[in-house]
């Protein structure tokens, strides 16, 4: 895997994530090593070309802290039609999902393991996503640490400028109150438009694989919402 691209040292972004490592398991490390030249985009401040990316013309889907993966591969494989790529800081998930997509020869796939921001907007160009998928998004449920929450207004502004017109935001969360606030955010934002009849949650979407983080909502008795946007 090639060097990371280094910060300035003046950037004290607030970030929606901490990173720990955690531990790479074997597996997970020699996927990394061994995978990344087929799934990996490398960090750079210039915009990909998504057709040279994979290798052929297919609309484009993202999904934005993919965990494990459960859901990205299921929709690798479900839709071999469209081309999917996944973004996520933690390596051990990362290393995770290239073993199985390998295992499994997926080729619509392409994993980044940069900041989603940063991903979003030095390297994916304006309108080109037909989608974007934030299942379970660390929740930040404390007041004082709201400010790390990935969904605000400036969020929904850079995901709007590259979703192509149509295209669709799908969010889900098991945590009541941010459910709340990711609604009241992006219903508020003028170029999205909520798909449920009253502007409001809608039932599981049947594109959506149970996630790690969805196993361990339910496992609390959490509720599952679910919310649906197309860009205008
Ligand atoms: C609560 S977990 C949910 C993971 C997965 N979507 C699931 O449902 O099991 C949130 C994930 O988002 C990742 N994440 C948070 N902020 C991110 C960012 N700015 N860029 C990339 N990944 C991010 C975290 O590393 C974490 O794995």
């Amino acid at each position: 895997m090639s060097a990371t691209v280094h910060k300035p040292e003046h950037d004290r972004r607030i970030r929606s994530f901490v990173r720990r490592e955690g531990r790479l398991s074997p597996a997970q490390a020699n996927a990394l090593d061994e995978q990344w030249e087929r799934f990996g985009i490398d960090p750079s401040a210039a915009p990909l070309d998504p057709n040279e990316l994979f290798g052929r013309e297919a609309p484009v889907v993202c999904e934005i802290g993919f965990g494990n993966g459960d859901n990205l591969l299921a929709a690798c494989l479900r839709e071999p039609e469209r081309n999917f790529i996944g973004v996520e800081v933690h390596r051990p998930g990362v290393g995770r999902l290239l073993r199985l997509a390998a295992e499994a020869g997926v080729e619509n796939l392409r994993v980044s393991t940069a900041d989603a921001i940063d991903l979003l907007t030095q390297q994916i160009p304006p309108t080109s996503l037909a989608a974007l998928w934030l299942y379970f998004p660390d929740p930040w449920h404390k007041k004082r640490h709201h400010k790390r929450r990935i969904v605000n207004t400036e969020f929904c502004d850079l995901l709007a400028s590259r979703l192509v017109p149509g295209g669709e935001f799908q969010l889900a969360t098991d945590w009541a109150e941010y459910a709340e606030w990711m609604r009241d955010c992006v219903n508020a934002h003028p170029a999205f438009v909520n798909q449920a009849a009253e502007g409001d949650f809608i039932s599981t979407p049947s594109n959506r694989t149970e996630t790690r983080f969805e196993r361990r909502g339910l496992k609390r008795e959490h509720q599952i919402f679910d919310l649906l946007y197309r860009r205008i």
